[in-house]
């Protein structure tokens, strides 16, 4: 592939933008710099560096962000800021995006991704991923309530009730709660549909694959072929 693809495939701007970084020597595979856009490279294990800082080729992105509380989930958030603000721009121009939502007060796991198939699979209700949240809640926990998650409860809007695959209690006011689906504030609601709520909130694991310990809150990292192993279970 020529350079200027690399870097266009890679979401570095428009083509011309692309040109215009190499012509100005900015560019450089292997330690040398290329000046030079038609120049072809092999994207097998290629890592190329751009005013220094490297990149690996990645013909998708798979990336795991350790979302803060305070930031939503789109790219043209409403009232905080945005999760692709904590991310490099070039992940946005390349079509990433965000598998699933969660709210802006919520922390932890969240994926994102530029191929297309890879978010419709995880965002699909039919795909029944699950995802453990730990819910901080208001009220201490109890086995009445314990119960009612496991047994199911009814949203308003729902025609069924639903039910966690897993519920127990930390501590006094701690919850940790697998569900299969993704609604809309669906963890929150069900918490105060079995009569408690939900304070702070913060995902822990998707699938098989868990928020690294090593990941501070608003850092990121590139998923490589086992944790995407990991995901798939
Ligand atoms: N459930 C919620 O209520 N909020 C989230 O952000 C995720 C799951």
């Amino acid at each position: 592939m020529n350079l200027e693809s690399v870097l266009f495939s890679q979401g570095f701007g428009s083509r011309r933008q692309c040109r215009a970084l190499i012509a100005e020597g900015r560019v450089s595979v292997g330690g040398a710099t290329f000046d030079d856009p038609d120049a072809d490279v092999a994207t097998d294990a290629l890592v190329f560096e751009i005013d220094g800082i490297a990149w690996p080729f990645r013909e998708r992105a798979y990336i795991l962000l350790n979302k803060p509380s305070g930031y939503e989930c789109s790219r043209d958030p409403q009232h905080h800021l945005s999760v692709f603000s904590l991310l490099p721009a070039q992940f946005a121009t390349r079509g990433v995006q965000c598998v699933g939502r969660l709210d802006q007060d919520t922390t932890g796991l969240l994926l994102l991704s530029d191929d297309g198939q890879f978010v419709h699979a995880y965002t699909s209700p039919k795909r029944k991923v699950p995802k453990v949240y730990l819910a901080t809640t208001r009220h201490p926990l109890d086995d009445a309530q314990l119960a009612a998650l496991r047994e199911g409860v009814l949203l308003h809007g729902e025609t069924r009730p639903i039910a966690a695959v897993a519920a127990h209690a930390r501590s006094a006011n701690e919850l940790e709660l697998t569900v299969l689906e993704g609604k809309y504030h669906q963890v929150k609601r069900m918490v105060a549909a079995a009569g408690n709520r939900v304070e702070a909130l913060h995902r822990e694991r998707v699938g098989g694959l868990a928020l690294p310990p090593t990941l501070a809150p608003g850092q990121w990292q590139w998923l490589d072929e086992a944790s995407l192993g990991l995901l798939r279970g």
